[in-house]
C-alpha cells in the first residue's frame, strides 16, 4: 500500500480545571506516499492542534482522548516521548509560520543546519558544513557558501523561511509538515516558496502535509484537500473536486471568499459570522448557525458523512439527500 501516515478518530481537548474543549473532534486522515496534501481551514478550526497531535507535540493543558496514529503501518501514538522525538528528528519534519522565532538569533544560519547534521545523520564537523551549503544551494539560497556564515537578522523574511525548510530537509524526512510557512510573507515570496516545496517534494520522493487558512493557496501545489472546520473534517477531496465540484456549504463559501478577479472586479464575499468558539460547542452541525442552507436538524444532529467518489466526501444532510449541492 501506498499510504505513509494514517491517522483514525483523532480526539484532542484542552482542560481548563473541569472544563473539557475539544478542539480536534474525531479526524480520520491519511497522507499518500509522494503526495502534496492540504488542509485548509478558518483561524482556530483546529489544524496546528491536529498535527501537534500527529507529532506528540501537544501542551501541557491539552490530552489525545482517543485516536490511532500509524507511521508506514507502525504505530505512533503510543510511543514513549522520547521515541516521539526521535521520529519528529528522523521521519517528520516540521515547518512553522514564523520563521524568526524558529531560528536563535545568536547563531549562525549555517550552524542552525550544521547541529542538524550532525545529531540526525552522524556527520563531522566539517563535513556538515559542506552538506549545509549544498542544502542552502538546493533551498535556492544565493551565494551559500557566504551565507552560511551569516545570522539570521541578515536574511529577509523568505530566505529565513528557506533556512527553515533546508533544516527540515536536512532529516531526510518522508514526511515534512508545513503549518502556515508563507503566511508572515509577502505574496510574491510566498509563491517563490510554494514552488520551492514542490520542488522539494519531487526531488527528495517525500509527502509534504501542507496547512494554510487560505484556500487559493494550496491551488497551485495540492493534489488533495481537507477542509476542516471547528475540529472535524467537513470535505475531503482531490483539488480538482473541491475546486470544480465543492459539496459542502463551508467549502463553497471557502471558495467565495478567495479574492480573485473576474475581469476588472475583484469578487470577494467573506463568510457571515465568526469561528466557533471551543467554550460554546453546539450540539449539531457546528457549520449550521453560519450556513445559509441550515434546517432544524442541522442544529441538533451531526451528519455523516456522504460519498460522491472514491476520493470525495462531505458531512452534510443536503449531501445524504443528494444533488442539492449542486448549484
Ligand atoms: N494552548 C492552548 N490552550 C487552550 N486552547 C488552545 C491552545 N492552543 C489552541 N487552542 C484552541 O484550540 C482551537 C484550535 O486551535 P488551532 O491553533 O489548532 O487552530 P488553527 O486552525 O491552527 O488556526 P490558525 O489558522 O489561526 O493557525 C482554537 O479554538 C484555539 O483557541
Ligand atoms: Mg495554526
Amino acid at each position: 500500500m501506498n499510504q505513509l501516515l494514517k491517522v483514525k478518530n483523532l480526539r484532542t481537548s484542552f482542560y481548563d480545571g473541569d472544563l473539557k474543549m475539544e478542539a480536534v473532534r474525531g479526524i480520520d486522515l491519511s497522507v499518500q506516499k509522494g503526495e502534496i496534501l492540504g488542509i485548509v481551514g478558518e483561524s482556530g478550526s483546529g489544524k496546528s492542534v491536529m498535527v501537534k497531535s500527529i507529532l506528540g507535540m501537544i501542551p501541557n493543558n491539552a490530552k489525545l482522548d482517543s485516536g490511532e496514529i500509524k507511521l508506514d503501518g507502525k504505530r505512533i501514538d503510543n510511543l514513549s516521548k522520547k521515541e516521539q522525538r526521535v521520529i519528529r528528528g528522523r521521519d517528520i519534519a516540521m515547518i512553522f509560520q514564523d520563521p524568526m522565532t524558529a531560528l536563535n538569533p545568536l547563531k549562525k544560519a549555517g550552524d542552525h543546519l550544521i547541529v542538524v547534521l550532525m545529531r540526525v545523520r552522524g556527520m563531522k564537523k566539517k563535513e556538515a558544513k559542506l552538506e549545509a551549503i549544498e542544502l542552502m544551494r538546493q533551498v535556492g539560497i544565493p551565494s551559500p557558501e557566504k551565507r552560511v556564515d551569516q545570522y539570521p537578522h541578515e536574511f529577509s523574511g523568505g530566505m529565513r523561511q528557506r533556512v527553515l525548510i533546508a533544516m527540515a530537509l536536512a532529516c531526510k524526512p518522508k514526511l515534512l509538515i508545513a503549518d502556515e510557512p508563507t503566511t508572515a510573507l509577502d505574496v510574491t515570496i510566498q509563491a517563490q516558496i510554494l514552488e520551492l516545496l514542490k520542488k522539494l517534494q519531487k526531488e527528495n520522493d517525500m509527502s509534504v502535509v501542507f496547512i494554510t487558512h487560505d484556500l487559493g493557496v494550496v491551488a497551485t501545489i495540492c493534489s488533495r484537500i481537507v477542509v476542516m472546520y471547528a475540529g472535524m473534517v467537513m470535505e475531503e477531496g482531490l483539488a480538482n473536486e473541491i475546486f470544480y465540484s465543492p459539496k459542502h456549504p463551508y467549502t463553497k463559501a471557502l471558495l467565495n471568499s478567495i479574492p480573485s478577479v473576474d475581469g476588472e472586479k475583484t469578487r470577494l464575499k467573506p463568510i457571515k459570522g465568526s469561528a466557533p468558539s471551543l467554550r460554546k460547542q453546539a450540539k449539531g452541525c457546528p457549520f449550521a448557525d453560519r450556513c445559509e442552507w441550515a434546517m432544524d436538524k442541522c442544529f441538533s444532529e451531526v451528519p455523516e458523512y456522504t460519498s460522491f467518489s472514491s476520493t470525495q466526501k462531505c458531512m452534510c444532510f443536503l449531501a445524504e439527500e443528494g444533488g442539492k449541492l449542486d448549484d
